[in-house]
């Protein structure tokens, strides 16, 4: 089925109009639309055009940490609508406009307010998917690291659980600035034991960038 259009009041460019433009809550960048987040991970895409790649899906499965709504609806608005569609974004805040909220009930984009650094947060992102699994999980969080603990034993316990709700042939794609410095830890060794476990990585050192990609023979649990 080929892709079906929304009705004009509902139209990519209205509802993008609707968005506060400049600075939300101070947080500059924000609702960023897909075409961004496809700059921001260049380094570690291997030539992947996000859209096009989750087009190849059966069915699709997003989650977007630390962001609102608007990249998961803008891959949505790109896809054919026969498809099951989940779509997850997790933020502190619901700053959506009436618009964007009525866009993403007919899209199947949900917002759920919560704390990524709180467990409670992850219980509700797990009943939320109610069994499903994610094809793609993302996190572009920008100035939103901030806020979050400058401790390596979080991101581990973030990238251990987004690996864990990833499904197979899933990609995980995250910006993790200090990722790698805290604690002695050794990325390059890390990396390797990775591969050595039929995982796709790739890193950007530069852009704070990872790509994970959890292929058939990968594990369960991702190896620290
Ligand atoms: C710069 S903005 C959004 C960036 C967005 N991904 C984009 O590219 O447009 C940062 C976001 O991080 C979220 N954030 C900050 N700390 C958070 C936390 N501890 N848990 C969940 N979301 C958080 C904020 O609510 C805000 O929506």
């Amino acid at each position: 089925m080929g892709k079906v259009e929304a009705p004009s009041w509902l139209s990519r460019q209205r509802v993008r109009e609707s968005v506060r433009t400049s600075n939300y809550a101070g947080w500059g960048m924000y609702d960023s639309a897909i075409e961004s987040y496809q700059k921001s991970f260049q380094g570690v895409l291997e030539g992947i055009d996000i859209i096009s790649w989750t087009q190849s899906k059966n069915t699709l499965t997003v989650i977007d940490l630390m962001s609102s709504t608007e990249a998961i609806a803008s891959i949505f608005e790109s896809a054919s609508w026969d498809k099951h569609r989940l779509g997850l974004a997790v933020s502190l805040e619901d700053a959506r406009s009436d618009l964007q909220k009525e866009r993403d009930k007919g899209l199947n984009v949900e917002k759920l307010d919560g704390d990524i650094v709180l467990p409670s947060t992850w219980k509700k992102i797990k009943k939320k998917l109610k069994g499903h699994r994610a094809d793609l999980i993302m996190e572009r969080a920008v100035g939103g690291i901030d806020t979050l603990p400058k401790d390596f034993g979080f991101y581990e316990f973030i990238i251990s659980k987004t690996w864990e709700m990833l499904n197979e042939n899933g990609m995980l794609l995250l910006q993790a600035p200090g990722f790698g410095r805290w604690g002695g830890f050794k990325i390059s060794r890390w990396a390797k034991s990775l591969r050595r476990n039929n995982i796709n990585v790739v890193f950007d050192h530069d852009n704070y960038a990872i790509k994970l990609v959890k292929t058939p023979d990968s594990p369960g649990k991702l190896p620290f």
